[in-house]
């Protein structure tokens, strides 16, 4: 049976999805009223020590986090509570108890400086999402060096069909009005199916190992809306680019790369996400 620690989040549903249309047993865990007999209470805010692991648990993964970066950037210590400290302690705990666990990170443990970040180059976060984050994987690859069943999973931007941005700007363009879209952003956007399965494999797998999976390459948020006008055939020049730093994003949202090196997947698994622009199309 296999837990999925934080079932609203949107890797989370989708990887609970994929295993029950494969016949696979899934708990989910809310910290909102749970309404389904599959779904259990978990509030990371809360000790996690009270927590009954449900009866044949064999694997879990945490999608639970304080995933935004604004967010982190303007709670640091609450953000901090939930991204390290509580993962880790729930990792901890599932892992004494014999539970394979899977800690979801990201890219923004590299500093963006270079592209396909290899799995064991150091970390170098700058924004305080990737601090938090790094400072979680620190915990957990002690745990993972005395041999715990853990694992880690870094991903960079996970797009899902009907992301609002996307269909914001095909509504907007298709009318003929102008979008601002950030010319120095950019993303290596993967399918949360692509993710879901990975995550779904490793788990079924127990695999005790630092994975990554990101696009092969990484577009800017401007390229991807000149591929949305072209694809409904409007004038690209509607597609108006701004810069996301003067436009008040957080410190650390503008990596150069966020690509890392996902061969590890792909070769264990066949695994890989298509071209950047592609990913979008499919959209
Ligand atoms: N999505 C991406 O592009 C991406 C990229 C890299 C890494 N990741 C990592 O992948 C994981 C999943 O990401 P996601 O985008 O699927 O997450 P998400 O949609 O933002 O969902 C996060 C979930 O955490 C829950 N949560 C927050 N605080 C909680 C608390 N105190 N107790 C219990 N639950 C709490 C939220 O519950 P409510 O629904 O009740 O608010 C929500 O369901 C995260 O670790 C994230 O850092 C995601």
């Amino acid at each position: 049976m296999f837990l999925v620690v934080g079932g609203n989040s949107e890797i989370g549903s989708a990887t609970a999805q994929l295993i029950r249309s494969r016949g696979g047993e899934v708990v989910c865990t809310t910290r909102r009223l749970p309404t389904a007999p599959n779904e259990v209470l978990l509030d990371l805010g809360g000790p996690v020590q009270d927590f009954a692991i449900p009866e044949g648990v064999k694997s879990a993964c945490i999608f639970v986090a304080v995933a935004r970066l604004a967010a982190c950037e303007a709670d640091p210590a609450g953000s901090a509570r939930i991204n390290v400290e509580q993962s880790a302690a729930l990792t901890e705990m599932l892992a004494a108890r014999g539970v394979y666990t899977l800690f979801l990170s990201t890219n923004q443990v590299f500093n963006g400086d270079t592209p396909h970040v290899p799995w064991d180059a150091p970390v170098s976060p700058i924004s305080e999402y990737g601090r938090q984050k790094a400072a979680a994987e620190r915990t957990l690859r002690a745990l993972m060096r005395e041999g715990a069943p853990v694992g880690i999973l870094r991903l960079a931007k996970v797009v899902s069909p009907g992301m609002s941005l996307v269909e914001n700007w095909k509504r907007e363009l298709a009318a003929g009005r102008p979008i601002r879209a950030f010319h120095d952003m950019t993303m290596a956007p993967t399918p949360v199916k692509v993710v879901a399965e990975a995550i779904a494999r490793m788990m079924e797998d127990r695999l005790p190992a630092i994975a990554q999976l990101t696009g092969p390459s990484d577009v800017t948020y401007a390229d991807v809306g000149r591929s949305i006008a072209e694809s409904l055939g409007v004038d690209p020049g509607l597609v108006q680019p701004v810069s996301a730093l003067d436009n008040g994003m957080p410190h650390g949202s503008t990596p150069r790369y966020t690509t890392l090196d996902s061969s590890l997947l792909l070769a264990r698994y066949g695994l890989t996400a298509p071209a950047a622009l592609d990913v979008i199309r499919e959209l």
